[in-house]
């Protein structure tokens, strides 16, 4: 037995060897799934913009009152989620969303009409843990750079928008052209979301 493991060793320090290889070789681990810091905090994503991107919205408004200042948001999520979205219609536990706002323009270089998207003004995430959340949808606030963000309270508008108005559990497929298919397909798309109305 000992002699066995001795003899084994010099394949486990190869190993070894091999796996610390290639923690050096990549720069950062990819934060794919929520991390919260010691206060449970949710730190901020830093590498959404190589999620999937779901779909851009310009000046999407749901109070009556138009804003001061129209903003384009760009909605992403990881790709291991979206995938398993695309198997099997519905979305993994420890799934989070981002919604990031962007000022508009329409004075820049060579343009005459229309707008495009400028500077980061905040972002908005959400996170789908049963286990963490008591009704299972975690929401958080960031602005345009503070690193850590706390839950939502129990009761926020946050939760009580996405409940009462998205098409899929908590998410806005009914905004997002590419998802909406797959929705139909698996029979978890709630039609009846799409009705104008007002936000409640
Ligand atoms: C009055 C309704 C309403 C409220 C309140 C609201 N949202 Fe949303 N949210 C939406 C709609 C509509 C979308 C669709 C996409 C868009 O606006 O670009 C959305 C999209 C999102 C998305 C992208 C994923 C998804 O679910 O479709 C995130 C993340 C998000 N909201 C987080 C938040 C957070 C965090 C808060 C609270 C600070 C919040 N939302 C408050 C209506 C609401």
């Amino acid at each position: 037995m000992k002699t066995a493991q001795i003899k084994k060793l010099p394949g486990i320090g190869l190993v070894a060897a091999f796996c610390f290889l290639q923690l050096a070789a990549s720069p950062e681990p990819k934060v794919l799934k929520p991390h919260y810091d010691e206060k449970g905090n949710l730190i901020r994503p830093s590498d959404y913009r190589e999620w999937m991107f779901l779909s851009s919205g310009y000046g999407m408004n749901y109070s009556p009152a138009p804003d001061s200042h129209e903003m384009f948001t760009n909605v992403f999520v990881p790709r291991w989620a979206y995938q398993e979205f695309l198997d099997s219609g519905k979305w993994p536990e420890q799934t989070m969303w981002l919604v990031e706002e962007r000022g508009a323009e329409s004075k820049g270089s060579i343009n005459k009409h229309g707008q495009f998207q400028t500077d980061l003004m905040g972002m908005a995430v959400e996170v789908k843990d049963s286990s963490r959340f008591a009704d299972k949808w975690g929401y958080f606030a960031f602005g345009n750079s503070n690193q850590s963000s706390e839950a939502m309270p129990k009761g926020n508008p946050c939760w009580s928008c996405h409940d009462a108005h998205a098409a899929v559990e908590h998410t806005f497929v009914q905004f997002y052209p590419t998802l909406k298919p797959v929705a139909e397909k698996f029979g978890v798309y709630n039609e009846s979301r799409e009705q104008v109305q007002d936000a409640k």
